[in-house]
């Protein structure tokens, strides 16, 4: 058993910068005390530490970081310890200029800020080997050594001579020959074929390529080389202690809280041990209601859940605003309970925070922390984060408890690279990963549990696969639908699905085969609306308003339930629904409103065993997610409104966050979070 299996306690604390403060011992040791009184057990070290480490070329410093990680042994806390990549001392950007990253423009970076070295680099890779290596060495079996944390949030691409000179190989490997690299891009389109390998270039934007297998295939690239990299970062960690954890802390996309764009986490993800990721809502915003946007924290959440089917960590949250959106504002009281609890409920093991330490210079100095400029601890942050390390403890028994769910929603990046890519359709309406979030809407706010997954995911244990816009889609995909459907699976897709392979590269004689037949249906155009254009759509009794994008579609062995109202192909099907094999597949054929999606899920679930049973019936702003044991269940019940709600609960239960008996009808008040463990009847 590693340490981490062994760890009874949700982790809770955070990336700590003791780097930045080796001038104040007193500050070092004060931090000591608070970490005490915060409850805080784990923090992340090192991801910024390579000055302080080797501050001159091959003049290593260890001592501040032995003291550190004894004294955090000595309080009973775990270190997950960073490798330094994530930003390197002057000295070597200045004497080896190949370290700095290369845009897409063919311009060599200057020194500065962070997460900006070449992949490929091999000067860089012998000094990060050199600095993995020193490190394992000297902590490897140090007891506070919880898990390796490789780098920082890698990201970003290098256009340089090395990077260029990858790319070619990584291509040839692919192709094999020219011949087929043409083929597969198209190439002969705008006489982009190429008769050298030395020709091929990554796409930049001072040189447009409009050849998206290229765009896609360097976007695979990126992918693969950053991968390459973090496995030649953790060589030596492996050899040396393979009974530590590894790990590297993803992200989100930003304000809109969508999946992270430009690496495609599905494959890192099966190079790391723990998942963990950054996430930063930004609450109480301007443009959204608290539960829309606590849905789109739960889609993200169960992805990474969904990646390893298993807990994953929050490696960084804030514990009250970031230094980063537009306005960084405050959390309101109750909200760091609630929004802590909220990662838990969705699968988390922990809630750690960037920064533990407010930094007192430079661009994060007004970051959250968990403590202030003030160094007190009876602010009212430090008082919300202690109140959460209070609740971690109470809550301890549901650690390693995992999240079963019957509906996978899919998301692929390679479908939303080439559907971005894509000239046609309208660029502002694609929005791919905001409309698998709107789809993910109806089963949040009917508390049933979710899986985010791959394409490549095994599809055999859920009841309801469901894939929009599916504009790139693989053969061995479509196949996979086929068995799915076929041996009793119910299957949803929606307009924009089935025009290209994985070369980017569209499907000839008409919608694939495969689909016609899974679907029942055959599409014969899409129609693009300008952003004012409305249709309407007829379900029974009800109309219902579309927008964006409306499929004119021909029925082969469907039926049709809805049909549209307006233009010229008023009265014929919209959204179809065919028997195949066992299961049935439906196709959405326009871009509808969550109204409608309210009452087609709530057709589909009523089809299957989704509908079936109730133990928390609520609102549909207060949340309910459980987390379970074969013998035992938790539900997470959380009020993401500022209105008090009533719910009603099958049983007398037990509130283990503040450890008080509940009744079956139960008033929560705004932001209110309980875990309640139902009373056996
Ligand atoms: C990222 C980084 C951290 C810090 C935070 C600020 O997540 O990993 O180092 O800069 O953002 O929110
Ligand atoms: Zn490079």
């Amino acid at each position: 058993m590693t340490r981490y299996e062994l760890e009874d306690r949700l982790l809770h604390g955070g990336d700590y910068n003791p780097d930045q403060w080796l001038d104040h011992p007193e500050i070092l040791e004060k931090d000591l005390e608070l970490m005490k009184k915060s409850k805080s057990n784990t923090f992340s070290i090192g991801m910024f530490s390579w000055s302080q480490l080797e501050p001159r070329e091959g003049e290593f410093h260890f001592e501040w970081l032995d003291k550190v990680m004894d004294d955090i042994y000595s309080i009973g806390g775990n270190v997950i310890l960073a490798t330094p990549s994530g930003a390197r001392p002057a000295w070597m950007s200045k004497k080896y200029p190949e370290v700095l990253r290369t845009n897409d423009k063919r311009e060599k970076m200057l020194h500065g800020g962070r997460h900006n070295h070449c992949f490929s680099s091999p000067v860089y890779r012998e000094k990060i080997a050199i600095m993995n290596q020193k490190l394992v060495e000297r902590y490897g079996n140090h007891p506070a050594l919880f898990m390796w944390h490789i780098s920082n949030e890698y990201s970003g691409e290098c256009h340089c001579d090395y990077c260029q000179a990858n790319f070619r190989e990584w291509l040839k490997n692919k192709y094999g020959s020219l011949k087929s690299l043409n083929d597969a891009w198209w190439a002969p389109f705008w006489s982009h074929a190429y008769s050298d390998w030395s020709e091929i270039e990554s796409p930049s934007s001072i040189g447009e390529t409009m050849v998206h297998g290229h765009n896609l295939d360097w976007k695979r690239f990126v992918t693969h080389q950053t991968i390459d990299f973090y496995e030649h970062e953790i060589k030596d960690l492996r050899r040396l202690t393979p009974e530590v954890p590894i790990t590297t802390n993803f992200m989100a996309d930003t304000h809109d809280l969508i999946p992270f764009q430009s690496l495609d986490y599905g494959q890192f993800a099966k190079h790391v041990d723990v998942i963990s990721w950054d996430c930063y809502p930004a609450w109480h915003n301007d443009w959204e209601t608290t539960a829309d946007l606590a849905s789109k924290v739960g889609f993200i959440n169960d992805q990474y859940r969904s990646m390893k089917q298993k807990p994953f960590l929050i490696m960084e949250s804030t514990p009250s605003g970031v230094n980063w959106h537009d306005v960084n504002k405050m959390k309101r009281p109750g909200m760091h309970l609630l929004s802590s609890m909220q990662f838990i409920a969705h699968g988390s093991d922990s809630n750690l925070y960037f920064q533990w330490r407010k930094s007192r210079g430079s661009s994060e100095k007004f970051h959250g922390a968990v403590v202030d400029h003030d160094n007190s601890e009876e602010n009212r942050v430090f008082q919300d984060v202690k109140a959460v390390g209070e609740a971690l403890e109470k809550i301890k028994e549901i650690k390693g408890s995992y999240k079963a769910a019957k509906v996978a929603i899919l998301y692929d990046w390679e479908n939303n690279w080439a559907l971005n890519d894509a000239q046609g359709f309208s660029n502002a309406s694609k929005r791919y990963p905001q409309t698998l979030q709107e789809h993910y809407r109806y089963f949040w706010n009917h508390d049933i549990a979710v899986e985010v997954v791959t394409s490549e995911a095994d599809l055999s244990k859920y009841d309801l696969v469901i894939a929009p816009m599916m504009y790139l889609i693989r053969e061995d995909v479509m196949a996979r639908f086929a068995s799915f459907v076929s041996q009793g699976g119910i299957l949803v897709s929606t307009y924009i699905t089935g025009y290209v392979n994985e070369n980017d590269l569209t499907y000839l004689g008409g919608w694939p085969q495969q689909l016609q037949e899974i679907f029942g249906i055959s599409v014969k155009e899409t129609d693009t609306l300008y952003p004012n254009d409305r249709n309407q759509l007829r379900y029974g009794a009800q109309t219902f308003e579309v927008k964006d994008y409306c499929t004119i579609l021909e029925l082969g062995t469907a039926e049709s339930i809805v049909y549209y109202e307006e233009d010229f192909y008023a009265k014929t099907p919209a959204v179809t629904k065919n028997n195949y094999g066992q299961g049935q597949a439906y196709f959405i054929g326009a871009r509808t409103g969550l109204d409608f999606l309210e009452v087609i899920y709530d057709q589909i679930a009523k089809e299957t065993t989704l509908a079936n049973s109730w133990v928390i019936k609520g609102d549909k702003e207060v949340s309910v997610q459980s987390r379970d044991f074969d013998e035992e269940s938790y539900y997470f019940v959380m009020n993401f409104s500022e209105s008090n709600k009533m719910i009603e609960v099958a049983s007398e239960s037990l509130d283990l966050i503040t450890n008080t008996s509940k009744d079956c009808q139960l008033e929560l008040k705004p932001y209110e979070v309980l875990l309640l463990k139902l009373k056996q009847n």
